[in-house]
């Protein structure tokens, strides 16, 4: 019988081993993290992470043929194949800070492979990596190797949150990297074989090891690419009293365009995007191509120009200042349908609004206070890094309070800010809402998701990314 080990039970991990434990019920499937609090959760019935359809998944197969441990050497060590899906932050110290991948789990990750192994085993790289990073590993294996022949791939992983189930269940592609040896190509097949019990052999794509390395970030980086490009010109609609809405749609007929990813928005996060294209950038740089590196990071300069003039828009539209003002904050999760607040636009727009000072009253169905709270206290970048080695106990800010219901947040609200596209704020009862905040009742929606005609005939003045201006804000600037 096949056993796989994953090493790092996180949002990729987690789903995409029960995922394999379902579709291979002969292959026996362990889970392990050096987090005890969240291997318990995966043991409990609350599981660490919310994605719809989740929950049905692990309970099929925990206790089959799926388990979670903490005890990461015993199940490595009995492993033929080895998934590593641990962090892969961006370095915050030291050479490339700022820009370059952190390795530090993956190479203590791979050290421990070596120690504990008794047996020849496949070694997959799941986690987001930088090009080249599999040689690294195939030197510390094969230093301390003792004689054990490891083989490494990359298979990186596509799916999103929120729909990370329907994703594994029905990938666009599943991308398989090796050596071109023979050994290599006896690796790649042992784990086609282990996707082609559901996934259409010709969905199966298998490459060299550089190629699916650089894939995965060439991948994330189209894909943000597409969102700032949209981004870009919502400011440019608002300047024209063009609507984004209709310049998307229409340019999404393009069949050679395709109409996905176009949603004007405050700005994409997620705790891939950034971080992925800021380890591109870096590669370029350490390969000489700095006009490749530049065509990089305008994406991302344009993210936090869209986040920024969304913050001077609604200072600027409340008479300057929001100081004191209460401004309820709808969605703080990165994008609906999941718990995730990794890099969520919310994080950069609070802190612009807490800068001036306002009072914020937060709601977002499935982020707690506590989350926020630390989201909202912790320096950049340190968010990527296993629970245990987060600050614990975060200092919570008075400006802030963080309320179970969209009422409540907006009670006396002089003005409300959208910030994730929750479907239960499409069908918010707005007329009450607006009868009991402060006038004039501002609504700033960084999704496009609310009826403006209808909010501005009850008395709203609305801001919405990228749509023809309010009269209200029509000569105010954009951005200070
Ligand atoms: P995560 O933080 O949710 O999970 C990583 C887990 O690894 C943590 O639970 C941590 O405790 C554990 N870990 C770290 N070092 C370990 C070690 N030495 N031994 C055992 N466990 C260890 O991260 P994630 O979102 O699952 O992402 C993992 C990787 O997958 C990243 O490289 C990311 O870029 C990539 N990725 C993420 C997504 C996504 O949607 N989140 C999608 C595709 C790819
Ligand atoms: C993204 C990719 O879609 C996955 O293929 C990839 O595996 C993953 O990153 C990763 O490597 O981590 P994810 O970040 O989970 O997945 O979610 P997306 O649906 O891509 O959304 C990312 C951000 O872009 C969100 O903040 C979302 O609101 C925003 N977005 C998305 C827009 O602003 N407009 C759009 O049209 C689409």
């Amino acid at each position: 019988m096949v056993k796989i080990c994953c090493i790092g039970a996180g949002y990729v991990g987690g789903p995409t081993m029960a995922v394999i434990a379902l579709k291979c019920p002969e292959i026996q499937v362990a889970v392990v993290d050096i987090s005890v609090p969240r291997i318990s959760a995966w043991n409990s019935d609350t599981l660490p992470i919310y994605e719809p359809g989740l929950d049905e998944v692990v309970k099929k197969c925990r206790g089959k043929n799926l388990l979670f441990s903490s005890d990461v050497e015993k199940y490595v060590s009995e492993a033929d194949i080895v998934f590593v899906s641990v962090n892969t932050p961006t370095k915050t110290q030291g050479l490339g800070a700022g820009k370059a991948a952190d390795l530090t789990y993956w190479e203590s990750a791979a050290r421990m492979i070596a120690d504990v192994s008794k047996s020849n085993k496949i070694v997959v790289e799941k986690s987001t990596v930088p090009v080249k990073t599999a040689e690294a590993i195939e030197k510390i294996l094969t230093h301390n190797s003792k004689g054990i022949n490891f083989q490494i791939l990359s298979n990186p992983e596509f799916l999103a949150e929120g729909t990370a189930i329907q994703d594994l269940f029905e990938p666009d592609r599943v991308l398989i990297g090796g050596r071109e040896t023979p050994e290599g190509q006896k690796a790649i097949k042992a784990l086609r074989d282990v996707y082609a019990h559901w996934v259409p052999v010709d969905r199966i794509i298998c490459t060299n090891l550089w190629s699916a390395e650089l894939l995965k970030l060439a991948a994330n980086a189209f894909l943000a690419q597409r969102i700032s490009s949209v981004n870009a010109m919502s400011a440019l609609c608002e300047a024209t009293g063009a609507d984004v809405s209709q310049v998307s749609h229409a340019v999404g007929k393009d069949t050679r365009i395709g109409p996905k990813f176009l949603n004007a928005s405050v700005g994409f996060g997620g705790s891939c995007f950034q971080k992925d294209i800021l380890n591109l950038v870096y590669i370029c740089e350490c390969n000489g191509l700095p006009e490749v590196a530049n065509y990089w990071k305008q994406v991302i300069k344009v993210n936090d120009y869209q986040k920024t003039r969304l913050v001077n828009r609604i200072v600027s539209s409340m008479f300057n200042t929001v100081s004191g003002k209460k401004i309820a904050i709808l969605g703080f999760a990165f994008k609906k349908d999941t718990g995730d607040t990794r890099e969520t636009p919310a994080i950069d727009v609070c802190k612009g609004l807490l800068g001036d000072k306002a009072m914020l009253s937060i709601y977002d169905p499935q982020v707690s206070e506590e989350q926020i709270q630390r989201d909202l206290s912790m320096n950049k970048f340190d968010w990527d890094h296993p629970v245990h080695l987060q600050p614990t106990s975060p200092s919570s800010m008075k400006q802030v309070s963080v309320v179970w219901d969209a009422y409540a947040a907006t009670k006396d609200a002089h003005g409300i800010c959208i910030l994730t596209e929750w479907d239960e704020f499409k069908t918010l009862d707005y007329q009450k809402i607006y009868d009991n905040m402060q006038k004039p009742a501002f609504v700033f929606d960084g999704r496009n998701i609310v009826d403006v005609a209808k909010l501005r005939e009850i008395g709203f003045i609305v801001y919405s990314i990228g749509k023809p201006l309010d009269e209200w804000l029509k000569d105010m600037p954009a951005v200070a």
